[in-house]
């Protein structure tokens, strides 16, 4: 982190930017959190039902991350770096990888999906499958959906631990581009 003026109102991302980043990271914890609570669960109408919440809300996610990639690609305002040096390229690569492992997760949770029928969102609508998948495809694509939730949950939890440490630890600005709440005071 640059040195800074601690007067100063430290620049955060625009409201759009936040909302969004907010909204991916509670459907993604609720996702995980869903399938682990599931997996201890007798077959039955709970974890059928629950079941159908993931797929639910899977679908809200693919929205979300759709107008998050696209606001921030179009219309966002840009703000400057919070960081320099390795330090920078590190941050971006992880920001990147969370995207692209998002971007995975989605599609090959609409493919496992549709291994089995229509994604069917709180019975509301439902979007069929384009494609045939057989069942040798779909245990596969059930597999990398799998460990790729893991990756996700792992690389977020550094992420997430890093904003902290930034927060708590080097005491500078990076936590409140995302949560501007009282940004025009320095962190204590
Ligand atoms: C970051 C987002 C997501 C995470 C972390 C996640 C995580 C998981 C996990 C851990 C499982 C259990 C897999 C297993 O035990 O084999 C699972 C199952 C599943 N997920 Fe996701 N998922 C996500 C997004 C999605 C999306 C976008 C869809 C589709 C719209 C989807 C559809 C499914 C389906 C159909 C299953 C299998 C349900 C069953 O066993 O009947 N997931 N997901
Ligand atoms: C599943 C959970 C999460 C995911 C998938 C996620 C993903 C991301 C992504 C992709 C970015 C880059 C934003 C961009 O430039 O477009 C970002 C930025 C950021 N995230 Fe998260 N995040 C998660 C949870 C958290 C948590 C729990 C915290 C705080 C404890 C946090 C704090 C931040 C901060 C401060 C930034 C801005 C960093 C900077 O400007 O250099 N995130 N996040």
């Amino acid at each position: 982190m640059t040195k800074q003026d601690p007067t100063a109102v430290p620049p955060s991302y625009d409201h759009a930017v936040i909302v969004l980043h907010w909204l991916t990271a509670i459907l993604v914890v609720t996702l995980f959190a869903l399938a682990e609570i599931w997996s201890f669960l007798p077959d039955g109408h709970l974890s059928d039902g629950m079941q159908s919440v993931h797929i639910s809300l899977g679908i809200l996610l693919a929205a979300v991350l759709g107008l998050r990639i696209l606001w921030r690609t179009i219309f966002a305002k840009p703000i400057p770096p919070a960081t320099t040096g390795l330090q920078h390229m590190a941050a971006k690569a992880m920001h990147l990888a969370l995207y692209a492992l998002l971007v995975c997760q989605v599609v090959l949770g609409f493919l496992y999906c549709w291994g089995g029928g229509p994604a069917v969102f709180f019975g509301l609508f439902s979007i069929p499958s384009p494609i045939k998948i057989g069942a040798v495809a779909n245990n596969w694509i059930g597999f990398l959906h799998y460990y790729n939730a893991w990756l996700i949950i792992g690389l977020a939890g550094g992420h997430a631990v890093m904003a902290l440490l930034h927060h708590y630890v080097r005491r500078d600005h990076v936590l409140y581009r995302m949560i501007p709440i009282g940004s025009a005071r320095s962190p204590k």
